[in-house]
């Protein structure tokens, strides 16, 4: 996958910058409102009750909390974070080494819960619903299963594809959380309380125009006002204003619409090579030099979202909005 400044995947360096830049609280996190009401409602009933709250999942487009999320509610329960994810867990034996180490109420997050491989799912359906676990001693005959107690723990699933998700999997959830992409007030919000952390100054339109330009995601708004707040350093005097956002997102070749180049790539791709489309997911990603599926989960969803492309069953196609956006002639019939 090609590098870009409005992805919203989790770079490495991301972690520990969106670790220290990460509301604690739900009360400090912006946005989402429907699932905090919720999740308020649900964690005040465990704790009231003294139980451990019912395992949760988490879905939606990358980048919108859902980390975030899981590390509040471990807060909010006063309880240990431990993290994992599906495609690191490879054999049984790391999944059962996870739940043993596990203490009395702990929340377990595992990211992209959807690649867990099925013969370790089937391992915590008993994990989740009796918390316990059976493992199987030797081979052959003289195979036996023990089943082992685990404590009481909340398991946060968080997934990009909910649909990929198996349904005695889904169905263990108790709480069940979709993720929505953020409107620019609460990107707006969200790039002033950062700018706090990181004790930047920032202009009200500053703030709006890095808004704007993050597709809905708050990982993508961070990234690019720290972007920004490097221009401001180099090229200001530290503060940020509008006028210098704009230079600073222009030259990172994030347009008004947060669209970048491989955006750009992939709509006039369909537009030059197929006309507007229809086009096959796959003839897209051969078009581009992309994988399909990172396509579908990566490139795709936000412009669903904004009506530039749409599904159809026999393939995408531009809408007329694209061809406005790069002031183009709009084919007629
Ligand atoms: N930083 C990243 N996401 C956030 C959110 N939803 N609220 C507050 N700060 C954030």
């Amino acid at each position: 996958m090609e590098e870009r400044i409005i992805s919203s995947e989790a770079g490495d360096q991301d972690f520990s910058f969106e670790q220290s830049l990460r509301p604690q609280t739900l009360r400090q996190y912006i946005g989402q409102d429907k699932v905090k009401e919720n999740l308020d409602v649900f964690i005040e009933a465990a704790r009231l009750r003294k139980e451990t709250l019912d395992h949760v999942l988490l879905y939606g487009p990358p980048g919108l909390g859902k980390t975030t999320l899981a590390a509040i509610i471990a807060n909010e329960m006063n309880v240990n974070l431990r993290t994992t994810s599906g495609p690191a867990i490879e054999r049984p034996g790391d999944l059962a080494a996870i739940l043993t180490a596990l203490e009395p109420g702990d929340v377990l997050f595992i990211d992209e819960i959807h690649r867990l491989p099925r013969s370790i799912e089937e391992i915590l359906y008993p994990a989740m619903e009796d918390f316990c676990l059976d493992i199987v001693i030797g081979k052959g005959p003289s195979a036996r299963s023990v089943r082992l107690d685990l404590p009481p723990f909340t398991l946060v699933g968080a997934t990009t594809r909910a649909g990929s998700l198996s349904a005695p999997l889904r169905d263990r959830f108790g709480v069940l959380c979709r993720l929505e992409y953020y409107n620019e007030t609460q990107l707006t919000e969200i790039v002033v309380r950062t700018s706090e952390v990181l004790e930047t100054t920032i202009g009200g339109r500053a703030a709006e125009e890095i808004a704007r330009r993050s597709r809905g995601t708050p990982r993508i708004a961070n990234r690019l006002l720290k972007r920004v707040r490097d221009f401001a350093q180099v090229r200001g005097d530290g503060s940020i204003d509008n006028e210098l956002a704009e230079q600073a997102l222009n030259l990172l070749q994030v347009d008004r619409l947060g669209l970048d180049h491989i955006d750009h790539k992939l709509l006039k791709g369909i537009i030059e090579k197929y006309r507007g489309g229809p086009v096959g997911l796959e003839t897209i990603a051969a078009t581009i030099g992309e994988e399909a599926h990172t396509i579908e989960d990566v490139y795709e969803p936000y412009l669903l979202q904004i009506g530039f492309l749409q599904r159809t069953p026999r393939g995408r196609i531009v809408t007329p909005m694209v061809y406005q956006h790069f002031q183009m002639e709009v084919p007629s019939e």
